[in-house]
This record gives structure tokens, C-alpha cells and sequence, in this order.
């Protein structure tokens, strides 16, 4: 019997429910983390329809809160359920000048996107390196790669995102644990219209891949201990692309993208 649990946050919707319904489909375990209680239980009830081998648990919890990361550890050390899998997928965006955007939206943004991600890492990460088994997978974006005029801070911090996971990675490897970055592009989900990008000369009239082909990417990418996954040719080609060309001109065709 297969008892691998994997932890997914943000898994109420998107890309991270497509990563609750892959892990499900291997016969692991489950622990899912989003604020919307409804859309989790009734997500749980799915998949305890479809699946009925796994364990579902579900935590309702807003990430951007003080303390949410030790809470939720706290709260799974006393179930006694071990994290084999973590998957650090809640986040999102906001579209606009840096200062037509109020200050509280970055405040979460930083404290989801960067902070309890950092946290729940921290976490989970010691306990993997201890018992020297385990996988981590940390959502960047492509947004990465590059500085991003009219999405500054969110680009900013998905480029911590992947510079956290690549140091991260590289300290683990020897406790037989991975730490992967994965970059998806622009993905058919309720983050374009809550970031407001798909407003954006960038996404508008564009077909976007499904968060299911993105997520199926990501966890391979996970399973196979990769240190960075990009999603897509073309997002493998601009990232490094963008290596090729000097700074202040990528700064400027990103502005001329975006706008
Ligand atoms: N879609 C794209 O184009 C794209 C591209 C590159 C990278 N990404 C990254 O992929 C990840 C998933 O995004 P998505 O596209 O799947 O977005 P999404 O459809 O908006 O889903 C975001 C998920 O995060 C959860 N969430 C948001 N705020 C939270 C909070 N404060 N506490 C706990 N959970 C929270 C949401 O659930 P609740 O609302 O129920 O809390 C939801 O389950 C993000 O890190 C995003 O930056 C997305």
C-alpha cells in the first residue's frame, strides 16, 4: 500500500487542484491548504468518490497570516501525519503600476508568495533532511527570469522563489532530498483575472496551456529531482533568451509586453 502523503497549498483552485487530483491518481495521501472552506470540502468529497484508498485532510488557512506555517506543522505533527511531498503552490499576482497599488496588497503577496513559503520550507525541510527522504516543489514563473515593469513586486518575488529553491537544492542533495523550481508561463486559471492580467497586450487573444498540463509538468519535474523546470519551449527559449541581451533592454520589452 502506497503511503505517501503530499501537503499542496492553494489547492482549492488552479494550478495546485490539478496537483491534488495527480498526486490522488498515484494513490497518495493527501493534505490540502486553502482559504475556502467550501470549495475544499467539496473538492475532498470528489476525490473521496474517485479515490477511495487515499486519505483527504484538509486546512483551512490564510497563509498571509502571522504563524499560519507553524500552525499548520503543529497542527499535522499532532495527527502524526508525515509530509513526504511539499508543495508550495499558493500565490498570486497583481497587474499595475507599482504605486497605483495599495501597499496591503503587496503586504500579502510578499507574506504568501515569499514568507510562508520560506516558513513552511524551513519546516518541512529539516524534518526530509533528518529522515533523508523527501521532495519539495516550490511554484516560481517565468516571471523569474527578468525584471517586470507593472507586476514589480510579484515578479520580484517569484525570482526568490527560484534563486531560494536553487540554493535549497543544492544544500539538500547530499540528505537525499530534492528542492525544485518550477516556472509555468501564463496558465488558464483564476489567477489572470484576480492579478487583472489578462488585461495585459501579453495575455490578451493568447491560447493558454490548462493548469492540468502545467501541473503534470511540475510534478515530473518534482519526481525526477530537477533543480529548475521551465514550462513550454517558448518560455524555455525567452528565459534564456533574456541572458543574451543587455539588462535595461529586456527592462524596456517587458514595459512594451505588459502594458
Ligand atoms: N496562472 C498563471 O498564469 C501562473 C503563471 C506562473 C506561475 N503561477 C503561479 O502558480 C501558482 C498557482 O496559481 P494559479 O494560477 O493556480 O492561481 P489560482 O487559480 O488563483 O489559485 C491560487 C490558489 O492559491 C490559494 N490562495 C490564495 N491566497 C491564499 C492565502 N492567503 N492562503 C492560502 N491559500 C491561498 C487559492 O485558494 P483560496 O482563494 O481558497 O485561498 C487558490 O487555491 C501561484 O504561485 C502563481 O503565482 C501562475
Amino acid at each position: 500500500m502506497n503511503n505517501k502523503t503530499a501537503l499542496i497549498t492553494g489547492a482549492s483552485k488552479g494550478i495546485g487542484k490539478e496537483f491534488a487530483r495527480i498526486h490522488a491518481s498515484k494513490g497518495d495521501n493527501l493534505v490540502l491548504i486553502a482559504r475556502n472552506e467550501e470549495l475544499l470540502n467539496s473538492f475532498k468529497k470528489e476525490l473521496m468518490e474517485q479515490y477511495k484508498s487515499i486519505s483527504v485532510e484538509i486546512i483551512v488557512k490564510d497563509l498571509t497570516k502571522p504563524n499560519s506555517a507553524q500552525e499548520v506543522y503543529k497542527e499535522l505533527k499532532e495527527k502524526n501525519i508525515q509530509i513526504d511531498y511539499l508543495i508550495n503552490n499558493a500565490g498570486f499576482g497583481d497587474y499595475g503600476f507599482f504605486v497605483d497599488t495599495q501597499w496591503d496588497r503587496y503586504d500579502q503577496m510578499i507574506d504568501l508568495n515569499v514568507k510562508s513559503l520560506t516558513h513552511l520550507c524551513h519546516l518541512f525541510l529539516t524534518d526530509m533532511m533528518n529522515r533523508k527522504d523527501g521532495k519539495i516543489l516550490n511554484i516560481s514563473s517565468t516571471a523569474a527570469f527578468q525584471p517586470g515593469p507593472m507586476m514589480a513586486v510579484y515578479f520580484a518575488t517569484k525570482s526568490y522563489v527560484l534563486h531560494l529553491s536553487e540554493a535549497l537544492n543544492n544544500e539538500a542533495k547530499q540528505s537525499n532530498v530534492s528542492v525544485t523550481a518550477f516556472c509555468p508561463g501564463p496558465t488558464d486559471t483564476y489567477f489572470m483575472e484576480d492579478s487583472k492580467m489578462g488585461t495585459s497586450k501579453f495575455i490578451k487573444n493568447r491560447k493558454l496551456p490548462s493548469a492540468h498540463a502545467v501541473a503534470l509538468a511540475g510534478y515530473d519535474a518534482m519526481m525526477s529531482a530537477k533543480p529548475v523546470r521551465i514550462y513550454g519551449f517558448m518560455n524555455k527559449l525567452t528565459a534564456f533568451s533574456v541572458r543574451l541581451v543587455p539588462r535595461k533592454w529586456v527592462v524596456s520589452i517587458l514595459r512594451k509586453m505588459q502594458e
